[in-house]
């Protein structure tokens, strides 16, 4: 099976779940969405009312500036993949638990098994704790880092602050803009030291 049956496989899997109580006011599993080669993989918190209707990652407000953030670096989503650490919408768009969180996790792992990207873009404090529990987003945007995983091997990753949260916050904006731009020369090193 190529990376791309074996995604479709496994959200075929990952529809019919219901592990946790997430699932019961969902409409539906949202898997992820992009392309299964992609060398970057942007990992967000839990989907909202929009993603839950249509059943992509990214679709509302925040989607559209990461549109355009991609845009800004000559990206398009079809080049890069993009799913949750939760798959299922919380209800009223709180966080998702960590349980929750928990329980989703073994189906992030086989996407990432699957993808096997250059790169781990965490977007959020949520995505970035599920990886490094210790990590403040404060300190840790805009750095590349490198961690070790049972079942992952070693990881290069890349913390960004929330395109929701900087939505409405001017200065934090800023700093997700710049993070952003750094995107491309990240890549550039990671691939000259392989
Ligand atoms: N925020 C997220 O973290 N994920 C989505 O899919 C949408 C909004």
């Amino acid at each position: 099976m190529n990376k791309e049956e074996q995604l479709q496989k496994l959200n075929t899997e990952m529809s019919a779940c219901s592990k946790c109580a997430l699932r019961c006011g969902a409409s539906r599993v949202v898997a992820g969405s992009g392309s299964a080669d992609a060398q970057i993989m942007f990992i967000g918190e839990a989907p909202g009312k929009k993603e839950d209707e249509l059943g992509v990652p990214f679709v509302g407000a925040a989607g559209k500036f990461l549109d355009e953030m991609l845009a800004s670096i000559k990206l398009k989503r079809q080049d890069i993949y993009i799913a949750n650490v939760a798959k299922c919408r919380p209800p009223e768009n709180r966080d998702p638990l960590p349980e929750e969180i928990k329980e989703c996790w073994p189906w992030l792992e086989q996407q990432i098994q699957i993808i096997d990207p250059k790169i781990i873009i965490t977007l959020g404090r949520h995505s970035l704790n599920r990886f490094h529990p210790e990590a403040k987003i404060s300190q840790t945007h805009g750095v590349l880092f490198e961690k070790t995983f049972p079942n992952m091997g070693a990881r290069y990753f890349y913390a960004l602050y929330h395109p929701a949260a900087a939505l409405y916050n001017g200065s934090m904006r800023e700093v997700l803009k710049k993070d952003f731009a750094k995107i491309p020369l990240i890549l550039k090193k990671i691939k000259k030291e392989q």
